[in-house]
């Protein structure tokens, strides 16, 4: 059997042969595209090659990319584990030709790979082609020799391929392969084409086009390239000979895993439960792995949404235990050869997974016995109401295509109107409720201010002082022209050289002194729209109005700050994958004056021993001194230079790359190279110190380190020797001798709490202190009887107690009611040879009562339980001694 593995090797290597360079997957997470979701083709990395943006380093390539395709454009979610193909997650094996050779080289191809290396049967293969591609058509006739049945024209999109709405794009060719009348289905382009028997399972992209976000005509790329995509689950399933990716031998092992772990088998109605786990196992881990997390918007709730699919399914299959995380092992071990991120991210990705399962089960019961409800009350053709759909997102935590999911089973639909209807509302009403800078948070205003102006230039790399003109006030939640005196508002001007928080980084504050006299107190700085500085603050003198001059100047010390802080993010980051290991990405920060945040992927808390080492790594490249170097580059160009990207980040054309300190390993390198738009120190030794003020957790593989640096470092470090000193002098003790005098401290401590309950329990025994020493055993229905109010003595001295009375009284039975904090704690002990007569379970159970506790328990020869009410301790001896009579009369 040919398996997935194989097969993605025999289609790098037969490419590799024809000189096509193979530079691996990119990140399921587009690197430097907006407009996309995830990575859904093998092009996505190559689009600027394709436009002419980006030069191409190699005239043709070949990949195999991981894909997803889970909302956004090329959405298979609804669809997987109910078909024979669809999967969220796939790998797409393809070629690509930039600008080099075109159809008769892309055809010739894919039939010598198809026909001669895979061995696939001649006479079962066809194509489509667009309607109007004769070239393609006269080729395939040329190089495959097919008749003209075999090569089926189609007018439709499914022949026109685009990546997203906007980017390349060309006519393309589908190459099928008939299965067999065993199976349901008819070609392409006839009305039973939706069957399984006809499978599409090769993409050939004649790119020639580029489509526009605006009105503008498609234009032809400079060069006609070649984009190509085969589904490695679909060929598999070929050369397998099963009719369901599902079939393969990759899902089998998943699935094999799934059957084992849940005791059920992947047969009849249970069958799409365990094809929606493996595969949305897949999507789940890869998207982890590249640096995406569960999270109620963008891409983090894509992943929420497939992690939560899977888990329902897992429940139906009566998973008992969170399942996912003790799945994801099988898989790593699968696919870790050639996907080696799996293997770096695996702490990440079971403990992401274990936590959304263990979150997600504790609604979930809920959320579908709320449906289960709603459901049994539903008329026929009734659909559900969009307003428990939405509750059920809202207070459980179910996506709506999960809740769409369930009834699917039922053949019920949610009113979906309804539900858009709710999730408005419920936006409005947080909308509402959240006042922005005066009230200016409609962002309409923005953006009508952005039309109008195009933006403002950003001084602020380059200088701190800058002279501008105001071209929009907002103020009291509308646009102004003019602004008086005590007056709150935010202004834009034509430059500006304070920056707009953004990328972590606080916004500047500052002063404008306008030339009318009039200054203006800058609080905080807001990107709006997307590319406007808005200076928030105050009026404190003058009036001003639209079009006024001013000169604008930073508060130089903050700024010196945040630009320190700021640098050390970057030599954090990079100390940390030096300590951690190179599974450790960025995963958010927050760079203020005072101090800064980073958060970043790791699976356990950073040791003591560990920060100690960051710590000193990251001041090691301060005292270098290097300078900071900062170039604008092609985002593409960055990423190979080595920059490390922020995930999720918009970029633009061209991007900033920074570069700070020299590598320790004197490689000739930057110590760290990341994509950061910022601002920065001009040589590391700016810093001046770096130190970790704490360590957290924040999320399930998400570590948090606060830090400082400069002067706030300093007088962190400072504080903690003055803690030291301080407590050195209080225990006269040296400040090198403190850890073994406080190990001293704590081990007499506890030597003394010994010895204090052991006095206590003395004391107690011999009748409590100053009162005369207690009588001796009592003969309650002929049974000898030691029976005592213990005060002061903890519960789980009492069974000791109990062992040691039963010894010195031979025959009888033992009470003792021990009364610490209020509280009572009973223990009885029947000795051996009354154990057929009396139970002192029973006893025990008598004395509970008196003392307002419930239950007690033990065996017939010793039993022990307790109660809130001490106070009544003397009751519960009474209840044991008459629990006693009535056993022994
Ligand atoms: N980009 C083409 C596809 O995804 C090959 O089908």
């Amino acid at each position: 059997m040919t398996s997935v593995n194989d097969i993605r090797r025999q289609f790098l290597d037969f490419f590799g042969s024809r000189d096509h360079a193979l530079p691996g997957s990119s990140s399921l997470v587009p690197q430097d595209d907006p407009t996309l979701l995830f990575v859904n083709a093998g092009m996505v990395q190559f689009k600027n090659y394709f436009t002419g943006a980006a030069k191409p380093p190699f005239p043709r390539a070949a990949t195999s990319q991981k894909c997803v395709r889970a909302g956004g454009k090329h959405n298979d979610l609804d669809n997987v584990g109910y078909t024979a193909r669809h999967l969220t997650f796939f790998e797409m094996l393809g070629n690509f030709s930039f600008g080099d050779y075109f159809k008769e080289g892309a055809i010739d191809a894919a039939w010598t790979l198809i026909t001669r290396d895979l061995g696939l049967p001649k006479d079962k293969l066809l194509v489509t082609v667009y309607h109007d591609d004769d070239e393609a058509a006269a080729l395939w006739k040329k190089i495959a020799g097919f008749s003209d049945d075999k090569i089926i024209r189609i007018a439709t999109n499914d022949n026109f391929w685009s990546m997203g709405d906007t980017g390349p794009c060309g006519p393309c060719s589908e190459i099928f392969i008939d299965r067999g009348d065993h199976i349901w289905g008819g070609p392409p382009g006839s009305k039973d084409e939706d069957g399984d028997r006809f499978l599409e399972f090769w993409n050939l992209v004649f790119m020639q086009y580029e489509q526009f976000s605006d009105d503008r005509p498609r234009a032809k790329l400079p060069k006609p390239s070649i984009d190509t995509g085969m589904g490695l689950e679909r060929m598999a399933c070929v050369l397998q000979g099963v009719e369901s990716v599902f079939e393969t031998d990759l899902f089998r092992t998943l699935k094999a895993a799934s059957e084992e772990m849940t005791k059920s088998k992947a047969q009849g109605e249970q069958a799409p439960s365990h094809n929606v786990i493996a595969d949305h196992l897949r999507s789940s881990c890869f998207l982890i792995a590249d640096g995406v997390s569960p999270s109620n918007e963008g891409r983090g709730y894509v992943l929420r949404r497939i992690m939560r699919r899977a888990m329902r399914h897992a429940h139906i299959l009566g998973a008992k235990e969170p399942l996912m995380h003790r799945l994801a092992p099988t898989l790593i071990a699968e696919m870790g050869d050639a996907y080696p991120e799996l293997k770096r991210a695996q702490p990440v990705i079971e403990a992401q997974l274990r936590e959304e399962e263990e979150r997600f089960r504790r609604t979930l019961a809920n959320g579908l016995r709320l449906l289960e409800d709603e459901i049994s009350g539903l008329k026929h053709g009734q659909k559900l109401s969009g307003r428990t759909a939405f509750k059920l997102y809202d207070t459980f935590g179910f996506p709506l295509d999960l809740t769409q999911d369930i009834l699917r089973g039922k053949s019920l639909e949610v009113d979906v109107a309804e539900y858009d209807v709710a999730m408005q509302e419920q936006k409005d009403q947080g909308a509402a409720s959240w006042k922005g800078a005066d009230g200016a948070d409609n962002p309409a205003i923005w953006h009508s201010i952005l039309e109008r102006t195009h933006g403002n230039e950003f001084l602020g790399y380059s200088g701190e002082v800058g002279d501008g003109k105001v071209t929009g006030i907002v103020a009291g939640g509308a646009e102004q022209h003019d602004l008086r005196e005590g007056m709150g508002g935010a202004l834009v001007f034509d430059r500006t050289p304070f920056y707009a928080e953004s990328g972590g980084q606080a916004g500047d504050h500052g002063i404008i002194k306008f030339a009318n006299g009039a200054e203006f107190v800058v609080e905080d700085t807001q990107k709006q729209a997307g590319a406007l500085h808005a200076h928030v603050g105050r009026l404190v003198k003058g009036s001003i109005k639209v079009g006024d001059a001013a000169k604008l100047e930073i508060d130089h010390e903050r700024r010196a700050k945040i630009r320190s802080n700021h640098s050390a993010t970057h030599l954090l980051h990079a100390a940390l994958r030096n300590t951690l290991g190179p599974h450790v990405t960025q995963k958010g920060s927050l760079v203020e004056a005072d101090y800064f945040r980073f958060d970043f992927s790791h699976g356990q808390p950073v040791s003591g021993e560990e920060i100690g080492r960051v710590e000193d790594e990251v001041n090691a490249v301060i005292r270098q001194n290097a300078e900071g170097v900062i170039k604008e580059m092609a985002p593409a160009k960055a990423i190979e230079e080595g920059a490390l990207a922020l995930f999720g980040e918009k970029y633009g054309d061209q991007v900033r790359v920074l570069r700070l300190g020299d590598a320790l390993a004197h490689d000739g390198k930057a110590y760290s190279v990341e994509l950061c738009g910022g601002t920065h120190v001009k040589r590391t030794g700016d810093i001046a110190v770096f130190a970790v003020l704490s360590e957290s957790g924040v999320a399930a593989g998400v570590r948090r380190i606060e830090a400082a640096t400069g002067a706030a470092a300093l007088a962190h470090l400072k504080a903690q020797a003055a803690l030291a000193k301080a407590v050195s002098a209080n225990l006269r003790t040296p400040l090198a001798e403190l850890p073994d005098r406080v190990a001293q401290l704590a081990d007499e401590r506890r030597k003394l709490e010994r010895e204090l309950s052991e006095v206590k329990t003395k004391l107690a025994l011999a009748g409590g202190g100053g009162q005369a020493a207690p009588a001796g055993p009592e003969n309650v229905a002929g049974v000898s009887v030691l029976a005592r109010v213990l005060e002061g003595v903890p519960a789980k001295e009492l069974r000791g107690l109990v062992d040691e009375g039963k010894k010195s009284l031979g025959s009888g039975v033992i009470a003792y009611v021990g009364v610490e904090d209020g509280k009572a704690a009973l223990a009885v002990g029947v000795t051996d040879d009354l154990k057929g007569k009396i139970s002192a379970v029973d006893l025990v159970k008598a004395g509970v009562a008196a003392v307002g506790g419930q239950g007690g328990g033990g065996r017939p020869d010793m039993a022990q339980g307790g109660g809130p009410n001490g106070r009544d301790a003397g009751k519960a001896i009474d209840a044991i001694r008459a629990a006693l009579q009535s056993l022994a009369a």
